[in-house]
């Protein structure tokens, strides 16, 4: 019981309003927020998360967590990771591993049939992410493209047959990670997703990532890499170098798709050393 004590502080704190009743074990209903338009975070059910040593995440949750919630009402920025809250936000362990499946589920449930931005009217489904709830390693993607528009699932078309292989090469499969894109609605003509569909999706990126807390990401290409690090440098430079998306290692890469439409040698080796980073680091 002492240990929901900061969350229900801290749940106070960024605005959540109503809670139900919890269930006879800690924390394990949904807690739902007054407005959806500003998603807050919230707790609920219990899993396990597999193989995750980092004694950083054996800390206790005495501590008020940090908040990276912005004030209710005000537009999202687009700029998620690396400002003045970026150190409260490292400090925070996000919710205990086995309430993160639950977590998700509530955070699908705001994001409901999702009418905030102008990519709702051409999507036949939500992609809202996949994978284990506490994933040691986490990638994020662009944004859905035709054959994920129809399945509802991230990764699914020819690009992701290509990320399957990529994390088998690292040893894991997809199940084992976790998946997901800067906007949970496929662009037309699959084109990049614009400024203000990304600050209006991207808050339910971060609650993602604050629900997972993986101990490495891996973004996929230039809008999912200039998203969490917050620069308009291009991945060509970015890639295979380390980065921080609020504490967490970030690895840039290409995007699958690209490297399939540039299959050379040189291409491949350098995907599969920025991976390969990523495995190190998610094993140290
Ligand atoms: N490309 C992406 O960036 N994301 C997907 O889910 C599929 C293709």
């Amino acid at each position: 019981m002492n240990d929901l004590r900061p969350w229900l502080e801290y749940l106070q704190e960024i605005g959540v309003r109503e809670l139900a009743a919890p269930a006879p074990r800690a924390a394990s209903r949904p807690v739902r927020a007054a407005a959806p338009a500003e998603p807050a975070r919230s707790t609920a059910g219990r899993s396990r998360r597999a193989g995750r040593t980092d004694p950083a995440r054996q800390r206790s949750h005495a501590g008020k967590p940090a908040t990276t919630a912005s004030p209710r009402n005000e537009a999202p920025s687009t700029a998620l990771g690396n400002g003045a809250d970026a150190e409260l936000f490292a400090a925070f362990d996000g919710p205990p591993p086995e309430d993160r499946a639950a977590a998700l589920q509530v955070l699908r449930e705001e994001l409901g049939e999702c009418t905030r931005c102008k990519l709702h009217e051409g999507r036949s489904k939500i992609v809202f992410g996949v994978g284990d709830p506490c994933a040691g390693l986490m990638f994020v993607g662009e944004g859905p493209g035709a054959d994920e528009d129809r399945r509802g699932e991230p990764f699914v078309g020819r690009a992701g047959k290509k990320l399957d292989e990529m994390i088998v090469a690292i040893g894991l499969s997809r199940e084992q990670v976790y998946i997901a894109n800067v906007v949970k609605c496929r662009p037309p003509q699959n084109r990049d997703p614009e400024r203000d569909e990304i600050a209006t999706c991207s808050p339910f990126l971060t609650r993602q990532i604050e629900t997972i807390r993986p101990k490495v990401i891996v973004t996929l290409g230039s809008p999912a890499t200039r998203l969490l690090l917050d620069t308009r440098v291009g991945i060509t430079r970015l890639r295979g170098t380390w980065h921080q998306f609020r504490g967490i290692p970030v690895m840039p890469t290409f995007h699958p798709a690209y490297l399939l439409r540039a299959y050379t040698k040189e291409n491949r080796r350098k995907v599969w050393e920025d991976l390969r980073a990523a495995r190190s680091r998610l094993d140290s």
